[in-house]
């Protein structure tokens, strides 16, 4: 037997394996636990449960470390396109050129949605936020396509995965045009994957859309930066619900509902406003410090702290570094990067933020670069799900293909004895 861990219950001692994980990270595996000892752990929020033994992603928050099936991030950024990278986290290799060529080939061929789809739009009130809008259509595409139902049949499921990831940037791009009453623009599959989601984002039926190499360089990164993050909430989510033998579309529905949150995804948009808001304010930064500080306020600083990093996060350095490449080379002053920049180093020098290692998150500089992109700011965490996606594929496919059982964490439970039913005139 190899590593255990001895737990000592009401003067009786049990022995647990530890299993180790490929970079030695060690986890008390407590499978058995509640069969012999009728314990179960208590975690709320999942601080110290690992949920899955995954081969996707590693992250080591001390050490801010980020790595996609092994590649570290900054390389990855720095090299890989992100078809490439989607491919590498949902199949586990780089691709081949032949691969790369049939994968890109098949997600081109993919890119138009159901004609029948486009009257959906004209339901929604117009300033529906694209969120709300996104998950709903892939909700709705499993109707469109009943194969997708078995999520043992891996040429199927091949298909779907082809299929969201050439569906989601059409149907995001459509959800934005139809919110400013423009008309949709078709997919063109001469287009690289960004370069096509850039045309049907902003051309127009009355001139010539052209695509900026520095804007599509951007997209490129943001979107390989946000790609898999391992368990965090919306992953967790997409497992959960794929756990119960769901189909993907449902599984990436929900994904999307759980990042839309200010404390997840939807800090992005949080940041922008936040930002905006110090701005309209005087700028006066040690202010909005202080606020976030008090106890007594509920006003916290969007974009700083992360339940894993504990010291940086490389995605935030990443895209530091891309935001003042981007807004130089397109020649864009944006004075809220300057109010980030102070808001950064006062904080980085706080004892507040200093004692409980908060740092600026992926999400504290990515807004900024949306907004010099063009990006409006409701489309922010829809930029974030489109990069999100391949990540919830690979785990949700990963999940399926190790068998894992449904998801039912248990609970203790704190409310009354029992008790009897009064009738409504006996009570108060
Ligand atoms: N501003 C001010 N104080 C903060 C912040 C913040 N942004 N984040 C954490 N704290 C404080 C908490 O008040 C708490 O203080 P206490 O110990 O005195 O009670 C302490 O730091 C620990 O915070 P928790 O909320 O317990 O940390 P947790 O790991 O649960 O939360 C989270 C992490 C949700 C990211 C949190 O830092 C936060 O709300 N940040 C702002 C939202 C944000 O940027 N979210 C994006 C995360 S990245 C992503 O999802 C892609």
């Amino acid at each position: 037997m190899g590593e255990t861990a001895k737990i000592i219950l009401d003067g009786k001692e049990y022995e647990v394996p530890v299993f180790t994980g490929s970079a030695n990270e060690k986890a008390i595996d407590i499978t058995k636990l509640r069969d012999l000892t009728g314990y179960v752990t208590l975690d709320s929020g999942y601080k110290n449960t690992g949920a899955t033994k995954s081969a996707i992603t590693f992250l080591d928050g001390e050490e801010g470390k980020l790595w996609y099936r092994g590649y570290p991030i900054e390389q990855i950024a720095e090299y890989g396109t992100f078809l490439e990278v989607s491919y590498l986290l949902v199949y586990g290799d780089l691709p081949t050129e032949k691969e790369l060529r049939y994968f890109t080939d098949s997600i081109s061929h993919h890119t138009l949605v159901h004609e029948d789809m486009k009257r959906f739009y004209e339901a929604y009130p117009t300033h529906a936020h694209p969120m709300g809008v996104l998950s709903s259509m892939i909700a709705s595409m499993s109707t469109f396509y009943p194969e997708s139902q078995n999520p043992n049949n891996f040429r199927d499921i091949d298909l779907t995965i082809h299929r969201l990831m050439a569906k989601m940037p059409t149907l995001a791009a459509q959800a934005f045009k139809v919110s400013i009453g423009h008309p949709i623009v078709y997919p063109r599959n001469a287009y690289s994957y960004t370069q096509n989601f850039l045309h049907m984002m902003f051309a127009l039926p009355t001139y010539e859309y052209e695509i900026d190499p520095v804007i599509e360089d951007a997209l490129n990164k943001l979107l390989i930066l946000h790609a898999d993050h391992e368990q965090n909430c919306s992953t967790s989510t997409v497992r959960m619900v794929g756990s119960s033998q769901s189909n993907l579309y449902s599984s990436i529905s929900a994904g999307i509902a759980a990042l839309w949150g200010p404390l997840h995804g939807g800090a992005n948009q949080a940041v922008i406003e936040m930002l905006e808001k110090i701005k309209n304010d005087g700028g006066d930064v040690s202010k909005w410090v202080a606020k976030a500080k008090d106890k007594n306020d509920p006003f916290r600083l969007m974009g700083f702290g992360h339940r894993v990093y504990k010291n940086f996060d490389p995605r935030a350095r990443i895209i530091k570094k891309a935001c003042d490449d981007v807004l130089n080379k397109l020649g864009i002053h944006d004075p809220i990067l300057d109010i980030a920049k102070q808001l950064e180093e006062v904080a980085l020098k706080d004892e507040y933020f200093v004692e409980r290692k908060l740092y600026p998150n992926v999400d504290f500089y990515s807004g900024i670069i949306y907004r010099a992109i063009g990006i409006p700011t409701e489309m922010f965490t829809v930029m974030f799900a489109l990069g999100r996606l391949p990540g919830w594929i690979a785990q949700w496919k990963e999940m399926i293909e190790q068998g894992e059982p449904i998801g039912r964490p248990r609970q203790i439970y704190t409310g009354h004895d029992l008790r009897d039913y009064v009738p409504i005139a006996k009570r108060g």
